[in-house]
């Protein structure tokens, strides 16, 4: 789809509320069929509810599930790929050994003990996020740059279950019988992300996250390039959508402002250092990809939605999925079922998620946040400036200026870094030697962005 509207971002809230309503009334001039669609929309949805419903009564679940093992010994058949490309999420199990993730774990704890993390109180960048965090106990940590954290980044596992989930998306221009000619992003090779940990305690009832969506909020209907990534939703043919073509989303431009991401991720993802399930306090997700996402992107054009309205977007926050709009969407919302330590769970940025609101279980749900970061410009920009952070100790750029981490003992440095470590980090270069021409060129172009520091 052609943009529709190209103005630039803007901060003043009046103006987003009339770039909203002409956006809108663009957008549904060009849907005559809304209401039929809507309708099809609605049984499709309440088909898949159905299929999660009746999973979860038989005591099982809809998130596939697989085994490391089979992804490194080339064995995931057509049906799990095809059920992860429909729910969106999937869990890796064993992806490092369970005594791995138990040391990673009290090293994680030990790191926080040594540096008094607790005494320093709360990341004030949360709320910012998401508005309505309580107070407490700390239960996600502000650190980006424990060993632990370091080494479960740049384990060769995790890059070989990465690369596999990357190769789930459209990455490039190839087609059967004729090379890329354009890489979109590469599958096989990472960028380092650095995100925090989670360790909640039993009984915490403050760090509940209510349904909601990341990367990206107004932008989604406003921003021309997301308008490209959703152009079949917005002409009226949401059953041609896929949400793991990675031409425009690797491009997409979320609107600048603090605490948002200015990064493709093409999957958020955690490693669980400790077993947690349904009632830990853990992940829940409304597993259904495409019918969720036209549902949430269609739904403010409808009569009943104020003009200037668009359902839960605020620019700059998370996306909330609410009752008040996305009933049918919030009926869809399962937990996680139980995983073990070095299991991972991944799912893609358009998936809704939620932390349950209270941990009702006995031991610590402990995780290390890990994200799909594939190699692309987008993401070798962000890799520039994150390595400069990462000497100091300092917070990467996605999560604020809360800078504690500078003064903590024990942090790693770059002698923790593996030789792919360094490669994911920008250190040193990806080689090229063996590569492709097309894939050549995108990769020596993003090994000169890492550089450029
Ligand atoms: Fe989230």
């Amino acid at each position: 789809m052609t943009a529709t509207v190209s103005m630039p971002p803007q901060q003043n809230p009046s103006d987003d509320a009339d770039w909203i309503r002409r956006t809108k009334q663009d957008l549904r001039a060009k849907l005559p069929g809304l209401n039929r669609i809507w309708t099809d929309l609605l049984a499709a949805i309440a088909a898949r509810r159905d299929e999660i419903r009746a999973a979860e009564k038989a005591g099982g679940s809809v998130i596939p599930r697989l085994s490391y093992t089979d992804i490194a010994a080339g064995k995931v058949s057509a049906e799990m790929r095809a059920a992860i490309h429909r729910t969106g999420t999937v869990i890796v199990e064993g992806v490092v050994p369970r005594q791995q993730a138990l040391d990673w774990d009290q090293q994680a704890l030990d790191y926080l003990t040594l540096n008094r993390y607790a005494e320093r109180g709360n990341d004030p960048s949360l709320a910012a996020y998401f508005g309505a965090l309580k107070s407490g106990d700390p239960q996600i940590f502000a650190v980006y740059w424990s060993k632990p954290q370091v080494a479960a980044r740049q384990h060769p596992a995790m890059a070989e279950t990465r690369a596999f989930l990357n190769r789930l998306w459209r990455f490039s221009d190839a087609t059967e019988g004729h090379p890329a000619t354009r890489y979109f992003f590469d599958p096989d090779r990472a960028v380092d992300y650095a995100d925090r940990l989670r360790r909640r305690q039993p009984g915490d009832v403050s760090l509940g996250l209510s349904p909601h969506i990341d990367g990206g909020s107004i932008e989604r209907w406003l921003a021309p390039s997301f308008q490209q990534v959703y152009r079949q939703i917005f002409s009226g043919t949401w059953r041609q959508h896929d949400g793991f073509d990675g031409e425009a989303r690797a491009v997409a431009e979320e609107f600048p402002a603090p605490h948002i991401s200015n990064f493709f991720r093409t999957y958020q993802g955690w490693i669980a250092l400790s077993g947690q399930g349904k009632g830990d306090g853990t992940l829940q997700v409304v597993p259904m990809l495409r019918e969720a996402l036209a549902y949430f992107l269609l739904r403010p054009l409808l009569e009943d939605v104020p003009a200037d309205l668009l359902c839960g977007a605020r620019r700059g926050k998370a996306q909330a999925i609410s009752a008040d709009w996305h009933q049918p969407l919030l009926d869809c919302l399962i937990s996680i079922p139980h995983v073990e330590p070095g299991d991972t769970i991944w799912w893609h940025p358009d998936l809704i998620h939620a932390v349950e609101s209270e941990h009702r279980g006995t031991s610590v749900s402990s995780v290390i946040y890990i994200p799909g970061a594939p190699l692309c410009a987008k993401n070798a920009r962000y890799a520039a400036q994150q390595q400069v952070r990462f000497r100091d100790g300092r917070t990467p750029p996605d999560f604020g200026r809360d800078d504690r981490e500078c003064g903590f003992e024990d942090r790693a440095t770059r002698a923790d870094l593996s030789e792919l470590g360094s490669r994911q980090m920008g250190f040193a270069p990806w080689d090229v030697s063996k590569d492709d021409p097309a894939r050549r060129d995108f990769t020596a172009a993003c090994n000169a962005d890492m550089s450029a520091r």
